[in-house]
């Protein structure tokens, strides 16, 4: 069924391999993405996706912004149609070992990180349960569930989301609407290759699958949590991380 599903940081490493497997799933999937982006980048990312065979409509808006984010669901709405399934993918590091971490730091990471959650859900929630169907994924992080030594901030943010996942499925499941992590570990987006090559030899070496894994990894299991027969499924976590971590 062509469902509106919406991917915050949809033009980012995994947001675009999530856009795509949701769109290859048969769904209209949507970008949105920060609104302080330059113009360029924006357009190369669409042309880059036209180039591959998908057409995926991007819209601007800041996360950690309530109103803006009103104001990009509402459009999306009225451009494109109402908003069925959402991934909160948008996150940012600001890493620092705590006694150095400065007030800015830990207030852009939980603003970007979680703030970004309940300012997004809070549009689509209410059309979602009036309407009986909706599918919410929040990505988390390995280091959500572990721990990181200078990601105090990063590492609160992505263990919020599991307790807020969890409380928010007792009260939407028997309305159609599940809501669900995925907690990746270290994946091969820019970002992480750009790590040294010896720093990044070590990160693989301490992994039991021996290799990074794959942005397309983690929009499998996003196609899979918001399929029209994932409906029994709610408040979990899925984790995958190559064996790094169990919980
Ligand atoms: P990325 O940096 O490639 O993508 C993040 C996207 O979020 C970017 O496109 C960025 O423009 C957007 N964004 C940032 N601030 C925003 C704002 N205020 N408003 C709207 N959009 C904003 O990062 P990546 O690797 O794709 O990460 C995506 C998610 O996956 C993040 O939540 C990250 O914490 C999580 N994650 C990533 C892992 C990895 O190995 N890449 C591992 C574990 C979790």
């Amino acid at each position: 069924m062509s469902r509106v599903a919406v991917v915050t940081g949809g033009i980012g490493g995994l947001g675009t391999a999530m856009v795509k497997g949701l769109a290859a799933a048969g769904r209209i999937a949507v970008a949105v993405d920060y609104n302080g982006l330059k113009p360029e980048a924006v357009d190369k990312w669409t042309a880059d996706r036209k180039a591959e065979g998908f057409d995926i409509p991007v819209y601007l808006a800041d996360v950690t912004s309530f109103t803006s984010c009103a104001e990009v669901c509402k459009k999306i709405g009225e451009e494109i149609g109402l908003i069925e399934i959402l991934i909160n993918n948008a996150g940012i590091t600001r890493d620092s070992m705590f006694h150095k971490m400065t007030p800015e730091q830990w207030d852009q990471v939980i603003k970007t990180n979680l703030y970004s959650v309940f300012n997004m859900t809070r549009q689509v929630y209410e059309g979602m349960i009036t309407r009986n169907w909706g599918r919410i994924v929040n990505i988390a992080s390995v280091n959500g569930l572990r721990g990181q030594a200078g990601q105090s901030n990063y590492s609160a943010t992505k263990s919020g989301i599991y307790g807020f996942n969890k409380a928010l499925a007792q009260e939407c499941v028997k309305k159609g609407v599940t809501i669900n992590s995925i907690s990746p570990g270290y994946i091969g987006t820019e970002m992480v290759r750009a790590i040294r090559a010896d720093v990044l030899e070590k990160v693989i070496a301490g992994i039991p699958a021996a290799r990074l894994g794959e942005p397309s990894e983690i929009a499998r299991a996003v196609v899979f949590l918001t399929d029209d027969e994932a409906g029994y499924i709610t408040g979990e976590d899925i984790t995958i991380n190559g064996g790094l971590y169990y919980h």
